[in-house]
């Protein structure tokens, strides 16, 4: 990867004042052990603004993923599939949003950079 990309893919904006907030805020989630629980069968599955997904992860829009990957968006869309993670594809995208729909196989949410156009 040339270096001016992962110095994008690495590096945070603005001083890295966001990335080192969520770095932090991040380091104090912990998970919780619960034992004797039956987990034969597990729902991890959320309902956001009426749509029902199988899991509670979605992907961040991450932007210009052609400067990564070849297959940039579809296929990061084709890996969400797989778990039933939701996307949320990048205005500044690298795929059309036809498709990462196809390869996500269901609707993905779009980050709108409005214009003032
Ligand atoms: C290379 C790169 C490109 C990104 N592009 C966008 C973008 O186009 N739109 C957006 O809203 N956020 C963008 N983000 C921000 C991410 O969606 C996310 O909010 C941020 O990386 C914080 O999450 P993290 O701690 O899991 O990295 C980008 C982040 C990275 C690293």
């Amino acid at each position: 990867m040339p270096p001016a990309h992962y110095g994008y893919l690495a590096s945070g904006v603005d001083d890295d004042a966001t990335l080192f907030a969520n770095h932090d805020a991040f380091s104090k989630l912990r998970i919780r052990v619960r034992r004797l629980i039956d987990v034969r069968k597990i729902d991890t599955s959320v309902t956001i603004f009426g749509q029902t997904w199988n899991s509670p992860i979605a992907l961040a829009p991450v932007s210009s993923q052609g400067a990564f990957h070849p297959e940039a968006e579809s296929a990061v869309a084709r890996a969400a599939k797989v778990q039933g993670h939701g996307m949320i594809l990048s205005t500044v995208g690298s795929t059309s949003i036809e498709d990462v729909t196809a390869e996500r196989g269901a609707p993905v949410w779009y980050m709108l950079y409005p214009t003032d156009d």
